[in-house]
């Protein structure tokens, strides 16, 4: 079997990426396409990228969307260490240990797993930079190179492959095939806010968690604490599933946005807001004993017990020890007396977060443009009533977190 791989920061994923995978299919140069969204893009660090589990939520939709069975997604960047680059991804993607179960996972039998070869897919353009990218000669170690031509691209693939021959000393597999020219660059879909060449799987992940809105949130933020933010993503990736690690992800975003809004730190409100619900997915027995370690009280409902397991669980993922910001965690759900801003922040920022729908909170949001305790104070009765409903006892810091807002 012919496995081509496709990497890309995917930010976002749009039709030119799309052509480039079916253009690859049509070639028969290969027989699936396994596309590896980037991680830790080497070149465009920091704050630049979104974070990764968006990139890769967004990407598996639009290709599972458009593709229905020779096309998979591959998340293996987030289990590994440092700045991905290619050459390590492809090595780390071909060693039997990680192949194995993928193709098992995928549905391919022993006779893929025993008889197989790869190509690195990428455009005409980084033919002439490819040997000064890290460790060329590994990547062709391991997947020949497929390039994807438009039509009318100058680029002259025979003699590309004789200059990397010579550059590397290494006899290249180079083969190419011709794209329909869909025009996009992701950089500029990001600037100009235009989103006509994404496909609709992209386009309503965009909506759904309010991607690309036209003030960034972390330009608010430090570079230490968006670099903490990027890592939090990657770290929470193992431990929370799609739905909650976005809700977890937006309500960080929201709370940074919040706190420039209101006058709370905008990088304790990011990483608080980010970490909430880190804990939620772990084993209940151990959130009940993390609870227990941080705040007792709150230790006597299932239902509360992720958000003081939560700070504990943010320490040990994040190294997290500024008690504002665990104290922001550990009170997400229930509210207390003399809440903080920071706290009230990330309490609402978790229940208006863009992909929230439980209920309208069209008038939550459009308070909270101005106005925090007036949000607040429809929002907490918005949970009172929704625990009345279904006959359960709120908890005695959210009656002490009520009576403050003037609502009891
Ligand atoms: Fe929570
Ligand atoms: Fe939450």
């Amino acid at each position: 079997m012919k496995i081509g791989l496709f990497g890309g920061s995917f930010d976002p994923i749009h039709n030119g990426h799309l052509s480039i995978i079916e253009g690859a299919l049509n070639s028969g140069c290969v027989d699936i396409v396994v596309v590896i969204p980037t991680v830790r893009n080497p070149f465009k660090r920091g704050r630049i990228l979104s974070a990764a589990p968006y990139r890769f939520y967004m990407t598996k939709r639009a290709v599972e969307g458009r593709f229905k069975k020779n096309v998979f997604l591959c998340d293996i960047e987030f289990f590994l260490e440092g700045i991905s680059y290619t050459a390590n991804t492809i090595a780390n993607f071909c060693d039997k240990k990680y192949l194995k179960p993928f193709l098992k996972n995928n549905g391919f039998g022993k006779k893929a797993e025993e008889d197989h070869s790869f190509y690195w897919l990428c455009g005409s353009d980084i033919l002439p930079s490819f040997d000064k990218w890290y460790k060329p000669e590994k990547i062709l170690e391991n997947a020949g190179l497929l390039v994807a031509q438009r039509p009318g691209d100058p680029t002259d693939i025979e003699s590309e492959k004789e200059r990397i021959r010579t550059a590397l000393g290494i006899d290249t597999d180079i083969r190419s095939f011709e794209i329909k020219g869909v025009e996009a660059a992701s950089s500029s879909i990001r600037a100009d806010k235009d989103f006509d060449r994404l496909p609709e799987e992209a386009l309503d992940f965009i909506r759904t968690h309010g991607l690309y809105p036209s003030e960034d949130p972390l330009s608010k933020v430090s570079d230490k604490a968006a670099e903490t933010y990027l890592e939090s993503a990657v770290a929470m990736y193992p431990v929370l599933g799609e739905k909650r690690l976005l809700h977890t992800l937006n309500t960080g975003l929201l709370s940074a946005v919040y706190a420039g809004r209101f006058g709370a730190d905008p990088d304790k409100a990011l990483i608080a807001g980010t970490l909430h619900d880190c804990a939620k997915e772990i084993d209940i027995k151990e959130q009940k004993k993390m609870a227990m370690e941080r705040c007792p009280e709150l230790a006597v409902d299932e239902k509360l017990y992720h958000s003081p397991a939560g700070a504990v669980f943010a320490g040990e993922l994040m190294g997290i020890d500024d008690e504002e910001i665990l104290n922001a965690i550990t009170f997400h759900t229930t509210g207390k007396a003399d809440m903080t801003t920071l706290e009230k922040i990330v309490f609402l920022a978790d229940k208006l977060e863009p992909s929230r729908t439980y209920t309208d909170l069209t008038l939550m949001r459009k308070l909270a443009e101005t106005d925090l305790d007036a949000s607040l104070m429809l929002c907490v009765r918005a949970v009172k009533n929704k625990f009345d409903a279904k006959g359960r006892e709120i908890h005695p810091y959210t009656f002490e977190f009520m009576k403050d807002l003037g609502i009891i």
